[in-house]
């Protein structure tokens, strides 16, 4: 537990399920104020709110979708409406469909950009805003993918987007470090969630995946929400511009494991 951590506000997006709702529960252990964002199923974002404070935080819970500015700009407002104030933003939702580069429509590359790209860059801009209008250090984290380095194939969009969001977080990093603002990736591997349950129960799928892994498993969200909390704390406190691979070590080459290549 990070104790700099309670009272604190944290605003998730996409924190209905998954590696958001894992975050959101890991923030409510640390008594942070959660405002837990969804798009579509606000029983299960309560449900979530419900075991935040179950775990000794509070929480609220707001509708937004990310790809629409006003949206956002309303889901901060909640966290100053409510909790009077922003300490962390956490930008999470995201969305990824395979289609073939050359069946891909324009509206399909878009409509993912808007979603995991220029969503988070709003949400950052928002916060970056209000961290520097109220002198605050707060920190930015946005949920990658090990696809901001490795390329996808049918998933065009979806690296494309990811791609962005590296180079995008280590620009800001750069601008908001002079006031003490913090701006850092976590990218996960394969983490069994909402999105990905289908693929990874198809035991062949989940056999093909595995093998990509040097650690030989699957992810849970738990482990990628423990380090979201470690990067918002105090422990973090000289950690800026910087990607962490939640992988299990599948960027780091597993097809030469064995070493006879
Ligand atoms: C995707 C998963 C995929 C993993 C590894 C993640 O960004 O969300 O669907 O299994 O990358 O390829």
């Amino acid at each position: 537990m990070y104790p700099d951590l309670k009272d604190k506000v944290v605003v998730i997006t996409g924190a209905s399920s998954g590696i958001g709702k894992a975050m959101a529960e890991e923030f409510g252990k640390n008594g942070a104020k959660v405002v837990v964002n969804y798009r579509s199923s606000a029983e299960e974002a309560e449900q979530v709110a419900e075991t935040v404070r179950n775990n000794g935080g509070q929480a609220v819970i707001k509708k937004a979708d990310v790809s629409k500015e006003e949206e956002i700009l309303a889901l901060i407002q909640t966290a100053i409406d409510e909790f009077g104030s922003l300490d962390i933003m956490i930008n999470n939702a995201g969305t990824e469909k395979a289609v073939p580069t050359v069946e891909m429509t324009a509206e399909e590359f878009k409509r993912v950009m808007d979603i995991n790209l220029t969503g988070a860059f709003i949400g950052s801009r928002e916060a970056a805003k209000y961290f520097i209008a109220h002198h605050i250090k707060g920190t930015i984290i946005n949920i990658s993918s090990v696809h901001d380095i490795i390329p996808w194939p049918n998933y065009v969009n979806y690296a494309a987007s990811k791609g962005g969001m590296k180079m995008m977080m280590e620009t800001m990093s750069m601008e908001f470090a002079p006031a003490g603002i913090r701006v850092n990736n976590i990218s996960p591997g394969a983490i069994m969630s909402a999105h990905t349950r289908d693929k990874f129960t198809d035991p062949e799928t989940l056999a093909q995946t595995e093998k990509m892994i040097p650690m030989g498993m699957i992810g849970q969200p738990e482990q990628v929400a423990t380090v979201a909390t470690f990067l918002a704390s105090q422990n973090a406190s000289y950690i800026t511009g910087e990607t962490i691979y939640v992988d299990g070590g599948m960027t780091k080459y597993p097809s030469f494991m064995g070493g006879k290549g």
